[in-house]
């Protein structure tokens, strides 16, 4: 069933020699949710919650089933606890200016780790509180450490925010110790899953985040939209993050009150097309199995690891023992720029530099690298291209 995905992503139909490794910026858009934006802009558009004519309240019952949609995918409790923002990084933004306002103290301390994406590291160099940003050690295979992090949790730390799975290395975080250390203390964990929602099946109720974010549109999805998962008790104790119509009580000319639920969090006409967007390409998802797809691309990865591993010149980054769908990696003597230029002039497209992730790229002590990322359009046969065209690339380079 995989085997047969490419022909569902239309680009290839104007691009049929792209081989495309660079999912994990973005993924390919899949024809059913490209015709479900069409068709709501087309046929079905008005503006949503508010319409009594049929239009509106027609679009509005397919924009809050969209949620349901969401919230059965990552199993959670109710759609109550999604909000829809514009980007995984505008969810955790809204969280950290949230804790800001309701939360945070001067001096309380939030662990985060250095292989984080910019997105989970800028909103809490933000915060207007003066809190202290504690950081995780990595370990030199560039896998976090644990220890290091168990070890920094206490009675100061006010909040852990941590990546699901890196987009630098692919590595998955393991929750179990850290989720029993952080109930000891009393301290919640906001979970950046942009990287893993798309390959690995998500159980939110067994994972119990108090915040899980990620974006539609590496998920097949349209761009301009993320998901904030929140837990009832965080989505009644803080105040709303902007102000204007939808999410609003009663408002006079000098003061407002506000709905509750998640409805106070989503101020102004919400991106409606890309909410029925996202259920038509989470149906894409759901129809394939996410089950199916972690195996296929998990097979497809550690096959071109293995590959690359034999290549001497290549250095790989991160321990491969819990990773999957991303490769990091140079070529000795190689500027990743040069050879990110060289593949795409044989159709090869894969992503290079800091990946917004400078720390993570500090701690390795490079400017950056080059990254190749699986999807479900990817196959066996497009690793063996890009390997032996890796090859030939070094020794045009390197003679
Ligand atoms: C791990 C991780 N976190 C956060 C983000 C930010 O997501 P967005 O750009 O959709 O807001 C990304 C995007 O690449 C990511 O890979």
């Amino acid at each position: 069933m995989i085997k047969n995905l490419r022909k569902r992503f239309p680009v290839f139909s104007k691009n049929p020699d792209l081989v495309f490794f660079d999912t994990a910026a973005s993924a390919l858009k899949v024809d059913s949710m490209i015709k479900a934006v069409n068709d709501c802009y087309s046929y079905e558009y008005a503006n949503i919650h508010r319409g009594i004519y049929a239009l509106s309240s027609k679009l509005t019952k397919r924009y809050e089933d969209a949620r349901i949609s969401v919230s059965k995918f990552i199993n959670a409790e109710s759609s109550e606890n999604i909000i829809f923002t514009k980007s995984a990084t505008e969810g955790i933004n809204l969280v950290s200016s949230c804790l800001s306002d309701n939360y945070f103290n001067d001096g309380d301390e939030v662990l985060l780790t250095s292989l984080e994406h910019h997105a989970n590291l800028v909103p809490w160099h933000l915060v207007s509180k003066k809190i202290k940003i504690i950081t995780a050690k990595i370990k030199p295979t560039g896998e976090l450490d644990y220890y290091d992090l168990l070890e920094k949790i206490n009675s100061k730390t006010k909040l852990l925010a941590i990546t699901h799975m890196s987009n630098v290395t692919g590595s998955i975080t393991n929750f179990e110790e850290i989720k029993i250390k952080a109930n000891k203390f009393n301290v919640p964990i906001l979970i950046d899953g942009c990287q893993y929602v798309p390959h690995k099946k998500l159980n939110i109720k067994q994972l119990d985040p108090d915040f899980y974010v990620f974006s539609a549109h590496k998920l097949y999805g349209p761009s301009g939209l993320g998901i904030l998962y929140m837990k009832s008790n965080w989505i009644d104790r803080l105040g709303p993050y902007q102000g204007g119509g939808s999410m609003i009580k009663n408002v006079e000319t000098d003061s407002s009150t506000y709905l509750s639920g998640f409805q106070k969090f989503e101020a102004g006409t919400p991106p409606i097309a890309e909410v029925i967007g996202l259920s038509s390409s989470l149906d894409f998802i759901n129809e394939v199995g996410i089950d199916k797809i972690y195996e296929y691309e998990n097979n497809l990865t550690q096959y071109a690891y293995s590959q690359m591993i034999k290549n001497n010149d290549i250095i790989i980054y991160g321990n491969f023992s819990n990773q999957t769908s991303i490769i990091s990696f140079n070529i000795d003597g190689v500027h990743f720029n040069d050879l990110a230029m060289l593949l795409d002039k044989k159709n090869i497209a894969i992503r290079t530099g800091h990946h917004c992730a400078q720390p993570f790229m500090k701690f390795f002590k490079i400017s950056g690298n080059a990254r190749m990322s699986i999807g479900v359009y990817n196959s066996k046969d497009e690793i063996d291209y890009f390997i032996k065209t890796l090859d030939e690339i070094k020794i045009i380079l390197k003679s």
